[in-house]
């Protein structure tokens, strides 16, 4: 994910770009992002207690909260947020309908976002038979996620990358309109 968001983003190993790891887990892509750009700070959230000590670790910040029930108070942190520094949103493996939420932070408050999809939730599209036969129901959510983030981008594009250990293995890609391109 992370070589796939340096190629993307135009500048992202020179500018002060603020990376939101929503369903952030043990904050592993966090923190190695943190650790290769020192130009990146991150915000981590998670419903689960912070697995690290916060405290010790410079740019990076976590929130333990349940989207979207505990969410309010974080928009408005996002909106400030995104005064300081264009946003990148960043959902792995999110669980279910979690990835949508991502998706309409990104058009409100971001510039970039990425997804590698996970379990299946409730579809926008309605596709054909065909389609449902020839792909599983992991590919059609995430060509439906694609679609979402499609409609409403300047750039967007999905693929599957075969060097990804997981058997979830499509990432998906949206730039807003006033993103830098990528180089
Ligand atoms: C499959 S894990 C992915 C973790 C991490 N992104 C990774 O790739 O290792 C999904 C994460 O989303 C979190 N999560 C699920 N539902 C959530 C919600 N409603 N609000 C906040 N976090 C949630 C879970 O606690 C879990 O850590």
């Amino acid at each position: 994910m992370l070589l796939f968001i340096e190629k993307k983003v135009s500048g992202f190993s020179k500018k002060p770009w603020i990376i939101i790891d929503v369903g952030a887990g043990n904050c592993l892509f966090s923190l190695l992002t943190i650790f290769l750009f020192p130009n990146i700070s991150v915000l981590a959230i998670d419903n689960h207690p912070c697995p690290i000590d916060s405290s010790k670790v410079q740019r990076f910040e976590y929130r333990e909260i349940k989207i979207p029930r505990d969410a309010e108070n974080l928009l408005a942190d996002l909106k400030k947020l995104s005064q300081k520094a264009p946003l990148i949103f960043v959902g792995i493996h999110l669980c279910r309908d979690l990835s949508r939420i991502v998706i309409q932070w990104y058009k409100t408050f971001g510039t970039h976002v990425f997804l590698m999809p996970c379990c299946v939730g409730k579809f926008k599209l309605s596709f054909p038979r065909l389609f449902k036969e020839t792909f599983g129901k992991e590919d059609l959510w995430a060509i439906d996620l694609w679609h979402e983030i499609h409609i409403i981008s300047e750039k967007s594009e999905i693929f599957r990358d075969e060097k990804i250990l997981s058997p979830r293995n499509i990432l998906i890609w949206g730039k807003t309109k006033n993103a830098p391109l990528p180089h």
